[in-house]
């Protein structure tokens, strides 16, 4: 059963420094990944890992922030428990560890998760480069500020999503290669990340390989749909973030889902992108492999001094109606550091007095959540 708790008040408090810890496999048996905070941040001048993009990192030779456990879970009365999805130790995601945290909270007015059902939110576009990575990082981690069980999953063997929130993965590390093959259960590779309350499960450049491996197996397509079947009662959201092709992590990803996602930018290649993306929902549909609907489309790196940004919008709302997100996220170059660092935009922008970026997240993820309650809604009536 999901949380039915209320969510916390709106908070301005500062995060607090994130642990330099290297991120823990969840599951038992399952390796721990090795920390990234090596010879590199030795070399730093700065003797104490800030938890943003802060004067003394700028200086720091190494521009990785290592990946983070979260400081909450050392918290944790009981270490076995650090953010384990078994229902047992479900408290570690509970109210406790949420008062340790003092975030920026979902604009407007708190979002409860509905606890009736997870909701799984494939963000999916054809088109490469239009932002799903950072819109999966990122609206995953403003759900988790907001008190929501979030797990994140990656399903692009180029790993973006895991860089920005975990790291390089060593070679052989629990990912969901490991899951595609059957080798390991999701819960054996989910592991926590540098956003408290958010969970990963991570790719690896393996995940190309491991779907030419299994081609020809029966069931393929629904892989990650069965395997989320042993996490629903733990998470209130799952996000996935896929690659650009059309590849079997993708249709795993599409078939796994309740909703799609799909962003878009000005580039014409982009807008086909969404006609394709929402085709392939309609042919799973079509075939009974999915019962995921479309939630939206929403606009990445919109710049209203662009004429092609609001001839992009107009396209979008012109095919998909309501379907076009009110909500957009402004062209920012924090986006593009946040891999670098190891953070979400809430924590490279924590520190700064303009937080543009974590605004339109904050405002994206209330527009979702209400969408969600809709959409939820619409089926029962
Ligand atoms: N709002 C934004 N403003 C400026 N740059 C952005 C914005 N959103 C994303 N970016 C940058 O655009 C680039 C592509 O974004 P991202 O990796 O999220 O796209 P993608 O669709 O996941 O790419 P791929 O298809 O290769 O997986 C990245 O460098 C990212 O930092
Ligand atoms: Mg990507």
């Amino acid at each position: 059963m999901l949380s039915t708790e209320a969510p916390q008040v709106l908070s301005t408090e500062a995060p607090q420094v994130l642990s330099t810890e290297a991120p823990q496999v969840l599951s038992t048996g399952a390796l721990k990944v090795p920390s990234t905070a090596g010879a590199q941040h030795r070399r730093c001048p700065a003797p104490q890992v800030p938890s943003t993009a802060g004067a003394q990192h700028r200086r720091c030779p190494a521009p990785q922030v290592p990946s983070t456990t979260g400081a909450q879970h050392r918290r944790c009365p009981a270490p076995k428990h650090r953010g384990c999805p078994a229902p047992e130790h479900r408290r570690c995601l509970g109210a406790e560890h949420r008062s340790t945290r003092g975030a920026q909270k979902l604009a407007g007015s708190a979002i409860p998760p509905d606890n009736t059902l997870m909701n799984v939110i494939t963000i999916a576009n054809r088109k490469g480069g239009v932002g799903k990575s950072t819109l999966a990082v990122n609206l995953a981690s403003a759900f988790a500020l907001s008190d929501w069980r979030v797990l994140l999953i990656d399903m692009d063997s180029q790993a973006s999503a895991t860089a920005t929130l975990v790291g390089d993965l060593p070679d052989g590390a629990p990912s969901m290669a490991h899951v595609m093959l059957g080798s390991s259960t999701l819960a054996d590779v989910i592991t926590t990340s540098s956003r408290p309350g958010l969970h990963i499960a991570p790719a690896a450049k393996e995940l190309t390989h491991a779907q030419l491996t299994i081609v020809s197996k029966p069931g393929r397509e629904t892989i990650l749909k069965r395997a989320l079947r042993d996490i629903t009662d733990h998470y209130d959201l799952v996000v996935i973030d896929t690659a650009p092709e059309q590849q079997l992590a993708t249709v795993n990803s599409l078939v796994a889902a309740s909703h799609v996602l799909m962003p878009f930018t000005p580039d014409p290649k982009a807008l086909e992108g969404l006609r394709t993306t929402s085709e392939a929902v309609r042919e799973l549909n079509d075939v009974e492999l999915t019962q995921a609907t479309v939630l939206g489309c929403v606009q990445i790196a919109y710049d209203r001094r662009l004429s092609v940004t609001e001839d992009a919008r107009e396209q979008v709302a012109e095919a998909y109606g309501d379907k076009l997100l009110e909500t957009v996220i402004r062209t920012n170059a924090n986006f593009v550091v946040c891999p670098a660092w190891h953070h979400d935009i809430f924590a490279l922008e924590e520190k700064e007095r303009r937080k543009r970026g974590s605004e339109d997240f904050s405002a994206l993820a209330h527009e979702v959540a209400q969408r969600l309650n809709s959409s939820r809604a619409s089926v029962a009536a």
